[in-house]
């Protein structure tokens, strides 16, 4: 059942201890919040799982697959953990579905007409099928970061990471975006994401992992977390969030 194992992972940046002793587990189907104030480790530990960067010890097990070792190819791992990025990271000089048959050409070898197929796929699933030929400046950032989710999908991975997939969007923007992860979520896509958007995390997270100066506060279910924190830092800083202080 298990599909991710994050085993007491350190990591550190020069003298800096970014990642502290950090594990959490989830199973397949599981959808997991990562809070936690700014530098925290958030995005590192993410980093951590598709191996963009490398844990100084500890492991990392998706699956039966030991991340961490060196021998791990790692475009075989990127295919199966999936990353949506704040700042969504597409081409400017390609069409919606041209970001996404890129990948699905270069990386899981389709021809033209199979990618093109599975691209539309993927973009009328988050609502964009009409959009299939406009480049990114002519979309909002809500249809950029769709198309962004929309080319991490097509991969099929068996694991989302999401990177404050909403932070860099207008507000109104925000709930479009929120919806299609939500969907997702509610259709067994495994998802680890670091969010602080609280309806979200409420009524889609398994667990929220609350995490502090590298290390993992506190976990739980949010029902747990946000009514009954174990810690005051936990509390304080969710408390925070509720009166728009991290924003
Ligand atoms: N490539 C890097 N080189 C040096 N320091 C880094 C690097 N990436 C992150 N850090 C530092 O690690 C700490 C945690 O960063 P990060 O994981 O981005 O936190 P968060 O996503 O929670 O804001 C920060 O102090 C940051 O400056
Ligand atoms: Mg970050």
């Amino acid at each position: 059942m298990t599909l991710l194992r994050v085993e007491n992972v350190d990591k550190s940046y020069g003298d800096e201890e970014v990642l502290n002793g950090v594990s959490f587990e989830m199973d397949r189907g599981d959808v997991d919040v990562l809070m936690g104030p700014s530098g925290s480790g958030k995005s590192t530990m993410l980093r951590c799982i598709n191996r963009l960067t490398d844990v100084d010890s500890g492991h990392i097990w998706l699956d039966d697959t030991d991340v961490t070792a060196p021998e791990t190819d790692v475009n075989e791992l990127r295919q199966e953990v999936g990353m949506v990025f704040q700042d969504f990271n597409l081409f400017a000089h390609l069409t919606a579905l041209e970001n996404i048959t890129l990948g699905l050409k270069r990386v899981r070898g389709m021809g033209k007409a199979e990618a093109r197929d599975a691209a539309a796929d993927h973009l009328d699933q988050v609502g964009l099928a009409a959009q299939a030929d406009s480049y990114p400046a002519e979309l909002s950032g809500g249809q950029q970061q769709r198309v962004g989710i929309a080319r991490a999908l097509a991969m099929e991975p068996k694991l989302l990471l999401f990177d404050e997939p909403t932070s860099a969007l207008d507000p109104e923007l925000v709930g479009e975006v929120v919806d299609v992860m939500a969907d997702l979520a509610a259709g067994g896509m495994t998802m680890l994401v670091v969010s602080h958007e609280m309806g979200f995390a409420r009524s889609a997270a398994d667990d929220i992992h609350f995490l502090d100066n590298g290390r993992i506060v506190e976990s739980g279910p949010p029902e747990q977390l946000f009514e009954r924190p174990a810690h005051d830092r936990t509390e304080t800083f969710l408390t925070g969030l509720q009166s728009g202080e991290h924003r």
